[in-house]
């Protein structure tokens, strides 16, 4: 209990710059959580372990797909792939972002990307407050296949793709 405590008053200390210079090396792929409307923004997802079919997501409290989704109660995690960058841009900015995009309505009527790696239908399951962000869970009830191309990353300010530097042995 001792030890936790010391690390939060460590962490206390640390400067907004500090953090801002750690977390720019924190690599994320890069998805476009949709809600219905149709409504979306860039933003990120996380999923690990097939046997427990939830995917996280962190969307800024302030934002209006954060409350488009608690309202609604489904949000879709579209994970973009690598040649989408420009799609990243457009749904992280104010304007109609789904003009002239082209999408289809998923099992839940929620907008899947065209050309996304993957695209997540999901049930919104639960979330917490951290900070200026609520962590949404998801649990998923459709999923959508895109064309194999890589996926879209960001890390360090700059958008870029995964590299393997080895294949997994099938
Ligand atoms: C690469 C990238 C990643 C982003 N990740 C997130 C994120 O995880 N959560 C979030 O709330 N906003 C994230 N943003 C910012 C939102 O896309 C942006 O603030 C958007 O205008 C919010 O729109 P909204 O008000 O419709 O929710 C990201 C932007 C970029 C370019």
């Amino acid at each position: 209990m001792e030890a936790r405590n010391e690390l939060a008053s460590e962490a206390m200390t640390i400067s907004e710059a500090e953090l801002s210079d750690a977390f720019r090396l924190i690599a994320s792929n890069v998805a476009v959580i949709t809600t219905s409307g149709p409504h979306g923004c860039t933003g990120t997802a996380w999923a690990e372990d097939p046997r427990s079919p939830f995917v996280v997501t962190p969307l800024n409290r302030s934002g209006t797909t954060r409350q488009i989704v608690v309202d609604t109660g489904r949000f879709a995690a579209n994970l973009l792939a690598a040649n989408q960058a420009d799609v990243a841009r457009r749904f992280a900015k104010r304007g109609d972002r789904f003009d002239a995009l082209a999408y289809s309505l998923g099992s839940l009527d929620l907008p899947l990307v065209d050309g996304a790696a993957v695209a997540i239908e999901c049930e919104l399951e639960s979330s917490m407050e951290f900070g200026t962000y609520d962590l949404l869970v998801g649990r998923v009830h459709s999923v959508k296949r895109g064309p194999s191309v890589g996926v879209l990353t960001w890390c360090d300010h700059s958008f870029g793709t995964h590299a393997p530097m080895e294949r997994r042995r099938a």
